[in-house]
């Protein structure tokens, strides 16, 4: 393993441990609602968006713990996010991280109830003391993930998916920076805020995370067309068979790739400011874009 792969898989161990003491424990008569959201929050995701923010946070050589903290409550609202995202109202969707998704593991209203419980547990993170000894900075986490959330973020994102977008790329491109992007900006925009970071390092910084999350969706749907169940650990030729509309569906393949291998340039070279200290998040590109699950 390369030495990012190491620091990718160790971040993810510690995001792990960290969000299995933050959630509730699976007791008392609504149990099989706790139990269902430590069954999608800790089963085995990639972490990716936790090790963004803690990349981040160890370039502006922030203390480990708010960051954490700050880091689970961002992954606690991407699980929930994939919880309905799998439901039969939305993509339908029976595998995810290699095991039957929360709906088909329990039933479809535990599954809500877990996901609507997973983003009501993210905000009880951020907004305890233990959090940040700054009540303002607090304040200022929770606003940036409800707007990265919400209707102006992910769900909004969401929303325009499944309504779908006609052979319209500027159409497609927004709807992936809010359904996608926005979760994937917000593990930038928290450790900006706790390092206090100045305009022109957070334009840099959430310039390079809008451009990686237009490239992590690309190649999610490129996965799609092209990956191999077993190693993605969800199903795979959904997109095109649901008439989804994104840079595969309405370009092809080669295509795709050819934009991505453009992207790819552009989003490393935001990170010019940052020089050496941006070495991790730099090589991170790459590792994400060559992902094959
Ligand atoms: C899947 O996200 C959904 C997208 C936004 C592309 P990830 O690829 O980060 O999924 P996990 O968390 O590793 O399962
Ligand atoms: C999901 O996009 C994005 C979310 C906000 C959850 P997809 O629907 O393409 O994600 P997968 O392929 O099911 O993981
Ligand atoms: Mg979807
Ligand atoms: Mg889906
Ligand atoms: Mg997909």
């Amino acid at each position: 393993m390369t030495s990012l792969g190491r620091r990718v898989s160790e971040t993810a161990d510690l995001v792990t441990v960290a969000l299995d003491e933050l959630l509730p424990r699976a007791e008392g008569p609504e149990a099989r609602l706790t139990e269902a959201m430590r069954y999608a929050a800790l089963g085995p995701g990639k972490r990716l968006r936790p090790f963004f923010a803690l990349e981040t946070g160890r370039m502006f050589e922030l203390e480990e713990r708010p960051v954490l903290r700050a880091a689970c409550a961002l992954e606690c609202v991407h699980a929930y996010s994939l919880i309905h995202d799998d439901l039969p109202a939305m993509d339908d969707d029976d595998l995810r991280r290699g095991r039957p998704t929360v709906h088909r593991a329990y039933d479809e209203a535990t599954a809500i109830l877990a996901g609507d419980a997973l983003q009501a547990a993210a905000f009880e993170i951020l907004a305890h003391a233990d959090t940040h000894a700054d009540a303002a900075v607090r304040a200022d986490l929770v606003l940036r993930l409800a707007v990265a959330g919400g209707a102006r973020g992910m769900c909004g994102g969401q929303m325009i998916d499944l309504l779908g977008v006609k052979d319209d790329l500027g159409a497609v491109a927004r709807m992936q920076r809010l359904k996608t992007g926005a979760l994937i900006a917000c593990a930038f925009e928290m450790p900006l805020t706790m390092a206090r970071a100045g305009d022109g390092e957070r334009h840099a910084l959430l310039a390079f995370a809008q451009d990686l999350g237009l490239a992590y969706q690309i190649v999610d749907d490129l996965l799609d067309a092209e990956g191999e169940e077993a190693l993605l650990g969800k199903k795979a030729g959904k997109d095109a068979g649901r008439g989804k509309a994104n840079y595969v569906t309405l370009l092809g393949a080669a295509a795709a790739r050819d934009r991505l291998a453009l992207l790819t340039d552009q989003t490393k070279a935001h990170l010019d400011p940052f020089g050496r200290r941006a070495e991790f998040l730099r090589d991170s590109v790459d590792f994400v874009l060559e992902r094959r699950s």
